[in-house]
């Protein structure tokens, strides 16, 4: 399974990269408005260090808009993905950027049909918000297992990256399910690797340790 972070804070790209778990990043609007910096300058420092797939979101609505910001985006670094939104304009520009090789994330999808058409576009990913869902209270889960299997079904290339994470469960249960790729924000990645019985149990081994130590 891919890790992407999902962040546009250059710092908590770095730490999670430092420990090897940054396959890709995704960023959008409001993570890069969170940065209050300048939005290229934020993308060139990912691009430096990060070698995956780095999402940048257009802003237009009509697909010429869009294209043309695409192909601005994918001009700044070697390894961008643009975020194009789920419409029916979204879906004209996904196609033409795919006929340009410019990869593609089809974001703020909330339906498996959603999803179908992304495939069919041609899109590279697809980006699945669980979390927005799980707060209107549907299952988001159950979006991603629908997905992966109808990907599954006709054999589409486009990969799913579960989005709209917001607790280590999520990720557990993509995983489970076979999701290409989580895109994780930072907190979420922290809490991976916690566990109580890890604490004590090193705890427990250091305490011993210090009794073997004063035998020696
Ligand atoms: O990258 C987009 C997505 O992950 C947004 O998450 O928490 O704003 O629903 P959230």
């Amino acid at each position: 399974m891919k890790f992407f972070i999902d962040t546009a804070n250059v710092e908590a790209i770095r730490k999670a990269h430092e420990r090897g778990m940054v396959d890709g990043v995704t960023t959008n609007p409001t993570l890069v408005a969170k940065e209050g910096r300048d939005f290229r300058q934020i993308v060139e420092e990912i691009a430096s260090f990060v070698e995956g797939p780095i999402s940048l979101e257009v802003v237009s609505e009509d697909a010429e808009g869009m294209i043309e910001e695409a192909r601005e985006l994918n001009g700044w670094i070697d390894n961008a993905a643009i975020k194009i939104p789920m419409t029916w304009e979204g879906l004209k520009a996904v196609r033409v950027l795919a006929s340009e090789d410019i990869k593609t994330n089809v974001t703020l999808c909330f339906s498996a049909n959603q999803a179908l058409l992304a495939a069919k576009a041609g899109a590279t990913f697809v980006s699945p918000f669980i979390g927005r869902l799980d707060d209107v209270g549907h299952t988001g889960m159950q979006l991603i297992a629908d997905v992966v299997q109808i990907y599954a079904n006709y054999g589409y290339d486009t990969e799913v990256i579960v989005a709209s994470i917001r607790h280590p469960i999520h990720v557990y249960e993509a995983a489970l399910l076979g999701a290409d790729i989580a895109t994780i924000p930072p907190a979420v990645l922290d809490k991976m690797v916690n566990h109580p019985l890890t604490d004590v149990g090193i705890k427990r081994f250091l305490a011993d340790w210090e009794r073997v130590k004063k035998k020696s």
